[in-house]
């Protein structure tokens, strides 16, 4: 039967203080102006890659590697953080929902059937992610829901979007507006009334998460739910195209609207007998609106009214909470992750970062479950991160704090595994200012030289890694590898994450001699990091 329980090594001494650092969104690409990795000074990142060479290599962050549909998909902090946490590659949720979609199992399932029931009396409200970024959603799956559901009753039908600019172009949001207009303009010719109710930036309105700033989701709330914005427009494709005028405006942040009809009403409030499905498949940004639809009890903003709806995700999000209890596809089962092996072997562990990707060495490390396996076995710290900013702005973020927080718990020789993300590269990289960007870089890389230093005082093992790319190219590119320029003969910025691997980096006073990296497994992704190495990346022995 199965047991918890991890055999000794028969050789590696045990008990070693080890610590994984995960810079997010820190890949590996050629070295030029827009690689901001390699225009910053990252002394310490250096010295890892020309270091010992047996001790540092690229894995592969994104596609199949690591559970994502295609190869043209970029890596995420959710699939790389799922793979680093289980050490192994699950289907991860934009696959799961692509199946269901392709066999029509989405429509078999209880919470299909859980929100058809409204569709005789009530509207249908879809709320999501408006791009084909295939980190949080997909804008084709979308589309065959809207197929779908129209055919299984659906009569009226509001979608609620938010734009992207994020995992996508900056601009590109007028095109997936469009492109949904035509979809419900044959919806219409049909005979479903179907239209666009509300929308806006999705760092702005609904899209927060780990509860750094519920105002986020109020902002959603009012225009969703409420039908109040503090702009209305007849179109959705005009609003768009309107905020977007505004100095400095992008995708990202556009702030709410809602859509009117010719007497200003809003045309999409969602109200007591609907039903709302939120289509994003990944959880983080999803959390906090699922618990305001869903819980009665709940004091996060004033809601005005708590909504009589049929709810479903489209996948639960948080299988600890069992949230939403109602769901259209089942998420990944991912079991057996290495915090729970570690519990049980009597490792405790330290998790750090900052608000705005605490969840990542938690939650996604933990397979999509909040809270702790054993509390006195683990200890979860939060630095509370700066919020209402964007992070360019304070591009050093708490890279410092994370750092001394996880130095301290190495020090103190409480913990055998200090785990901590380092955000820098990725908010700051996401926000496509490149100069801001380089500084983002070195203080990551300064915070990695303290968790080193401390490893070093202890006797102790690193690992330093990453979850995707993101910071080590700022530009789009043509197929050559060229940057690609806009209209006006300006680089077109990326925003976004990579396709590029990532760097992978072992050693400390503790590895024992002679343990290295393997040559021979060229395609690695992520989650096999640990198979690279003679020694296992857990202080004990994993199979
Ligand atoms: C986000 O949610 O900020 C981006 O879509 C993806 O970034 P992450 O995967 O690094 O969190
Ligand atoms: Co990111």
């Amino acid at each position: 039967g199965f047991s918890w329980k991890l055999n000794d090594h028969p050789n590696l001494p045990k008990g070693k203080i080890i610590s994984m650092v995960v810079l997010d969104g820190w890949g590996e690409a050629n070295p030029d102006q827009y690689n901001c990795i390699h225009v910053a000074q990252t002394p310490t990142m250096d010295s890892l890659k020309h270091g010992a060479p047996d001790k540092w290599r690229l894995v592969k962050a994104h596609g199949t590697a690591v559970g994502l549909p295609t190869e043209d998909d970029m890596g995420n902090s959710e699939v790389g953080h799922n793979a680093l946490g289980a050490g192994r590659i699950f289907a991860q949720g934009a696959k799961l929902v692509d199946l269901a979609l392709a066999s029509g199992k989405i429509y078999e399932g209880e919470g299909f059937a859980h929100i058809k029931d409204s569709f005789a009396t009530g509207t249908l409200h879809l709320i999501g992610l408006l791009s084909d970024g295939g980190v949080h959603s997909r804008l084709d799956q979308l589309q065959l829901l809207l197929k779908g559901a129209s055919e299984r009753g659906a009569k009226r039908i509001r979608v609620h979007i938010l734009t992207d600019g994020r995992d996508v172009l900056d601009g590109s949001s007028v095109g997936f507006v469009e492109t949904l207009e035509t979809d419900l303009a044959k919806l219409r010719e049909n005979g479903v009334d179907a239209q666009i109710a509300s929308g806006g930036g999705r760092m702005q309105v609904t899209m927060d998460r780990y509860e750094n700033d519920w105002d986020v989701v109020k902002r959603g709330w009012d225009a969703q739910v409420l039908g109040e914005a503090p702009h209305k427009f007849k179109s959705a494709v005009e609003a768009v195209k309107k905020l977007r005028e505004a100095p400095k405006a992008n995708d990202q942040y556009l702030p709410p609207f809602v859509i009117v009809d010719d007497s200003g009403k809003a045309v999409g409030p969602i109200v007591d007998g609907d039903a709302v499905v939120t289509c994003n498949f990944r959880a983080d940004r999803m959390v906090m609106l699922a618990k305001a639809l869903e819980y009665e009890d709940f004091d996060k903003f004033d809601r005005v009214r708590f909504l009589k709806i049929r709810y479903a995700g489209m996948l639960q999000y948080d299988g600890e909470l069992k949230l939403p209890s109602r769901y259209l596809v089942s998420p990944p089962e991912i079991d057996r992750t290495s915090g729970e092996y570690l519990v049980h072997n009597g490792v405790r562990t330290f998790a750090c970062s900052e608000t705005v990707k605490f969840g990542h060495v938690t939650f996604f490390w933990n397979g999509n479950r909040s809270g702790y396996f054993k509390p006195e076995m683990e200890e979860y710290v939060e630095i509370p991160s700066d919020s209402g900013i964007t992070f360019n702005v304070l591009p050093k973020m708490k890279a410092l704090e994370i750092a001394e927080k996880a130095r301290d718990a190495i020090l103190s020789r409480k913990f055998h595994q200090v785990r901590v993300n380092l955000p820098n590269s990725d908010m700051v990289g996401h926000t496509g200012d490149i100069e801001a960007t380089i500084v983002a870089c070195k203080a990551a890389d300064e915070a990695v030289k303290m968790i080193l230093d401390a490893i070093e005082q202890v006797g102790g093992i690193y690992v330093v890694t990453a979850d995707h790319g993101n910071a080590e190219d700022m530009v789009k590119r043509n197929k050559k590898g060229e940057p690609l320029l806009d209209k006006s003969g300006n680089i077109q910025i990326l925003t976004s994450h990579t396709l590029q691997p990532v760097p992978i980096a072992i050693g400390g006073p503790g590895l024992a001699p002679g343990v290295r990296f393997r040559k021979d497994i060229p395609g690695g992704g992520t989650c096999q990091r640990r198979c690279y190495c003679d020694e296992p990346t857990w202080i004990r022995g994993t199979q």
